[in-house]
């Protein structure tokens, strides 16, 4: 019976998907959402340099994912590998990519499991041994982003799809060197079902909009069962909306629902909305890829995606956070969410989509739901981009403005929030 059982749990084991990363979200940046298919090698070095002069690598942004659009439209007809663009890379990928190491970063590209790249450049389809070891022998990298265009019709059943994303895992694997593995599947054929057993990560809906809640037939669905085509231009509350059943999916032991990169800086929200974008992102566990020109962001957006405090919730050896409900208000609802964290400690956002103020009362019982004995204990509320603290039994009355995010640790440990002074994080 023992040998049977060590067997079987030996036979588990090297099944199981094991590249050594992804126990907590990636952070970094990515090209695509503010450069689309206008990148070349001054872009990418420009930003990891900007980067590094900002610090942001200090606060957890390591990866540098070089998205769409760096190789020529066909492959080399002798050796069949993808070939770079020598006019975006005079110097060639693998010396951009050298130099991204040397600054301390980890490097990052993307390709398709589909015969085209969204923007028709080779997929890596039927590629995948012979890409997997350009990426990795002649580029470098460290990190695939793994696309779903132009798939062949190689879709439509979660068997299916898992096969075709199954094949890059295998590939990469077979190189030896760990490469954090990224699907871009949009959220189709249930991939929070089985991505964790290919990847450290999966997309769960069509790509970001820089908006709050812009409707967009174009993003025609509005939870994450839908269907339908999961298409593009998806505002911050539809993601919100698709992401947030899912968040049982994820975790330190499986891996992380991807709600797209960040928009932060890119002009379409407001400083409230960009703070609510933010936290939501970083409460649900999403990785936390910024999407901006980083050689040209404003103090407020710095200040934003370098809030140590939520930026360590989002690192935080714990699950994503779980909605304890949704009221209707006036242009949208009151959502209440709560995290459970490593330490025993908890996080509890107010997040008002709506468009008018609201008043509103937060229940201890609410926010631990059947765990009496913390219900009927006081604790030190530290609001997290305030950093101001406030001692609270039973219940906390509040109030938050429109389209706006409070977000409170409850006795915070000190090394998080630093009680003594107002501003938590570090000034541009
Ligand atoms: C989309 C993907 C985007 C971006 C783009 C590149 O399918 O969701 O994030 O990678 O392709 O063409």
């Amino acid at each position: 019976m023992r040998i049977l059982l060590l067997f079987i749990f030996g036979f588990s084991l090297t099944l199981a998907f094991d590249n050594g990363l992804g126990k907590k979200p990636q952070m970094g940046w990515n090209s695509w959402n503010k450069f689309a298919c206008n990148i070349n090698e001054t872009v990418i070095l420009q930003t990891a340099e900007k980067m590094k002069e900002l610090g942001l690598l200090e606060y957890g942004y390591e990866y540098i994912v070089m998205d769409d659009c760096y190789a020529l439209k066909e492959r080399d007809p002798i050796s069949h590998k993808m070939v770079e663009d020598a006019a975006k890379f005079p110097n060639g990928i693998r010396s951009l990519s050298r130099r991204i190491h040397e600054l301390g970063f980890k490097f990052g590209m993307y390709s398709s499991a589909g015969k085209y790249t969204c923007a028709g450049y080779p997929g890596s389809l039927h590629y995948e041994k012979i890409d997997a070891e350009t990426f990795v022998n002649d580029w470098e990298i460290d990190y695939l982003k793994y696309d779903n265009c132009f798939n062949e019709g190689n879709s439509g059943t979660p068997q299916i799809s898992y096969q075709r994303y199954e094949a890059m895992s295998k590939a990469l694997l077979q190189t030896g060197r760990p490469v954090f593995y990224s699907l871009c599947q949009w959220g189709e054929d249930q991939v929070w079902d089985w991505g964790s057993t290919v990847a450290n990560s999966w997309r769960i809906t069509g790509d970001i909009y820089d908006s709050f809640d812009r409707y967009d037939d174009r993003c025609p669905c509005q939870t994450y069962d839908c269907r339908a085509v999961q298409g593009g231009m998806c505002s911050m509350t539809n993601i919100l909306e698709k992401a947030v059943p899912l968040g049982q999916k994820a975790g330190p032991f499986s891996g992380w629902n991807d709600l797209d990169s960040l928009e932060v800086g890119n002009g379409g929200m407001s400083t409230d909305e960009y703070k609510a974008h933010f936290t939501l992102w970083a409460i649900l566990k999403s990785p936390l890829v910024l999407g901006n020109d980083v050689t040209d962001m404003s103090k407020e957006d710095f200040n934003i995606v370098t809030n140590k405090a939520i930026i360590a919730i989002n690192q935080d050896d714990s699950n994503p956070a779980y909605r304890v409900w949704k009221k209707p208000v006036s242009g949208g609802h009151l959502h209440l969410f709560t995290n459970i964290l490593k330490d025993g400690t908890f996080a509890v956002t107010l997040f008002n989509s709506g468009n008018k103020v609201n008043n509103t009362v937060l229940n201890f019982e609410d926010i631990f739901l059947t765990d009496r004995v913390n219900a009927a204990k006081s604790f030190e509320f530290t609001e997290l981009w305030t950093n101001e603290t406030t001692l609270v039994s039973k219940e906390l009355s509040t109030s938050i403005d429109a389209h706006s995010v409070k977000i409170w640790w409850l006795n915070c440990p000190k090394d998080i929030c630093n009680k003594t002074t107002s501003v938590m994080h570090d000034e541009l």
